[in-house]
């Protein structure tokens, strides 16, 4: 049978190495392209370990279109190319305050290589991860697709806003492309095996990363940023997705785009339940039987004090939702932090 391939762009990164696998364990073929600009080599080899092959990687910065382009037409001449989905971005809030022509050149530029490879190859499904940060804080929560896109906090929020915008008007002026915009809301967890997590590089400023280097004592313990936001126990709500369900989600997302004649849709990824912070200390200390050290501390500058999704579109659409609990996510985030410490 002539293989099925699915480019994924950045596929050596967090949630590109789980939707990896999850795509061989679905049957198609992935083709990691990432240049390693945060990430490392050895996450092919945790790939290569689960899914028992050494999966197809090209070291490519994807903002190249002309070796892009050859790249598609390489797996094309060797069977069918079912479509692309475009992880490769950087992704700190913070750092894109500080960076923001570098976010706005990698992130946009690169969907912008991309899109005209796909172009020049005759590719026409794909898949974008976008986040609930284009949403800021929403009037309604569970927040749907229909709520509107508010000015983003940051360069990074703009970046997603900006791609999703373009990719649109793509889909537009071109009937044959199709595309899925995922947004996900907190993706967190490791595959169980603990062979790929998220990879630590530098000061994590995300919770689960910095909660359980600080269950581990390499960090200082956890700052609660903030115990009096109007929420029921003081401290932000957000929604908590494990990596190998949103994984999941990119394989009903494409499965979708082959049988649609869609254009261009957004789907929301997440659980529909809102968690927090303080839920979340609680469920990792039943979950794994070890206390967390926290502290309260003031707020964080540009938290949104609540948000989580209704994903029911991506349910009755893509017929996904989450299977795995908070307390699965964090087992397995607690997994990965021990086999790092090895
Ligand atoms: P990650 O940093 O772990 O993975 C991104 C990968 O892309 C890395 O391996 C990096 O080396 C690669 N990359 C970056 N720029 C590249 C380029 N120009 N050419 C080739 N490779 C490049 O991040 P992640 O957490 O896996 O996030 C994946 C995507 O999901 C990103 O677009 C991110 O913005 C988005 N997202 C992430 C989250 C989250 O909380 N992790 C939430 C919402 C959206
Ligand atoms: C979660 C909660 C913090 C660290 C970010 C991006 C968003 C998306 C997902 C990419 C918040 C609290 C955190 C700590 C804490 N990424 N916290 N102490 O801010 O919801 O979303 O990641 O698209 O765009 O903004 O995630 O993990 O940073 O924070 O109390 O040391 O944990 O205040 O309530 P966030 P997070």
């Amino acid at each position: 049978m002539a293989k099925r391939f699915v480019i994924v762009t950045g596929g050596a990164g967090y949630i590109g190495s789980h939707t990896a696998v999850t795509l061989h364990e679905a049957g198609f073929t992935p083709v990691i392209i990432d240049n390693f600009s945060n990430s490392k080599p050895e996450v092919l080899e945790g790939i290569a370990k689960i899914i028992g092959e050494i999966p197809e990687f090209h070291e490519v910065d994807c903002r190249s279109q002309s070796v892009m382009t050859d790249i598609f037409q390489s797996y094309a001449a060797q069977g069918e190319v079912i479509g692309v989905i475009h992880f490769a971005a950087y992704k700190a809030v913070g750092e894109s305050v500080k960076k923001p022509l570098e976010y706005f050149e990698n992130n946009i530029g690169s969907t912008v290589a991309l899109l005209g490879a796909m172009n020049a190859s005759g590719i026409s499904n794909l898949i974008f991860s976008s986040s609930c940060t284009v949403y800021g804080q929403p009037r309604k929560i569970p927040v749907n697709e229909n709520a509107p896109i508010l000015t983003a906090e940051s360069p990074y929020g703009f970046t997603k806003q900006a791609c999703e915008r373009l990719i649109k008007d793509a889909c537009k002026s071109n009937a044959s492309l199709s595309a899925c915009l995922l947004r996900y809301f907190n993706p967190i967890g490791a595959h169980p095996s603990a062979l790929i997590g998220e990879l630590p590089l530098g000061h994590p400023s995300n919770l689960i990363p910095y909660l359980t280097q600080a269950a581990a004592g390499l960090r200082e313990p956890l700052t609660v940023f903030g115990n009096d936001y109007p929420t029921d126990d003081g401290t932000c709500v957000r929604d908590y997705i494990h990596v190998l369900d949103l994984a999941a989600a990119h394989v009903a997302a494409l499965q979708w785009l082959e049988e649609n004649d869609a254009s261009c849709e957004a789907f929301n990824l997440g659980t529909g339940q809102g968690k927090s912070v303080s839920e979340v200390i609680q469920a990792f200390e039943d979950a794994n039987g070890i206390v967390v050290p926290y502290i309260y501390g003031p707020r964080r500058s540009g938290d949104v004090t609540a948000i989580f999704a209704d994903a029911a579109k991506a349910q009755r659409e893509l017929g996904w939702k989450c299977e795995r609990s908070l307390e699965d996510s964090l087992r397995d985030a607690w997994r990965w932090q021990k086999k790092l410490a090895e």
